[in-house]
């Protein structure tokens, strides 16, 4: 079976899509995304992600701007060695198109209180954010829709926050951009299988 519905299919498939469209995605499927995103798992089921859909222009560019920076100073710090062209000028092409995404997915972490240690928050509070962010793609890819996990914009996360009035323990962790996709689905590019996969022990 390789059709839309065989998760499979759609896993072995679902590239980070950066060339979109500016095309508007309807609401009931946006909503379609974060319901699926709110299936993921989270610690003691806390049920702590939280999703915010930007749409408005505004917004998106305010977002766009913080974006650039991040991605600007990526790809100063990112030799233009071989096979990295592909990603490089995809990443350059989502940078000057960022404001055009007809919608970014900001996802948020709902923390309970400070933690004093932002490495076990990582872990734990951050780890819970995740696996909703993966069933978003999943479910994006189901759909014909692209989307990328992107983090650039966390480059200056007081500002994120403050663009986009969170609360102080709302921690944002990823910027979605979604919409329909440009380019095409296709294989992903991993390595082999033995070189990641131990049995047993190391
Ligand atoms: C934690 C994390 C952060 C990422 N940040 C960015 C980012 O800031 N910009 C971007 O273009 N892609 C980002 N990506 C996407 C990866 O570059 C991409 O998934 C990877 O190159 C594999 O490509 P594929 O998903 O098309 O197979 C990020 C992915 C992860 C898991």
């Amino acid at each position: 079976m390789t059709d839309e519905t065989d998760v499979f299919h759609i896993m072995y498939t679902c590239r980070a899509m950066r060339r979109l469209k500016p095309d508007p995605v309807p609401e009931a499927v946006l909503v379609k995304l974060i319901d699926a995103a709110h299936q993921g798992p989270t610690g003691s089921n806390r049920q702590n992600a939280r999703w915010i859909v930007v749409r408005d222009a505004r917004q998106r560019s305010r977002i766009a701007e913080l974006h650039r920076s991040g991605a600007d100073a990526y790809l100063a710090g990112t030799p233009a060695a071989q096979g990295m062209e592909k990603i490089r000028a995809a990443v350059a092409w989502q940078r000057d198109h960022f404001d055009q995404m007809p919608a970014l997915i900001v996802a948020s972490i709902a923390l309970a209180q400070r933690p004093a240690d932002s490495f076990v928050a990582g872990l734990g509070a951050g780890g819970s954010g995740w696996p909703g962010v993966q069933n978003l793609l999943l479910a994006a890819r189901a759909l014909g829709l692209g989307a990328t996990i992107t983090t650039f914009a966390l480059r200056d996360r007081a500002a994120l926050k403050s663009v986009l009035g969170l609360p102080d323990l709302v921690e944002p962790f990823a910027v979605l951009p979604v919409g329909y996709p440009r380019g095409r689905f296709g294989p992903l590019t991993r390595r082999p299988l033995n070189e990641v996969l131990r049995w047993d022990r190391w």
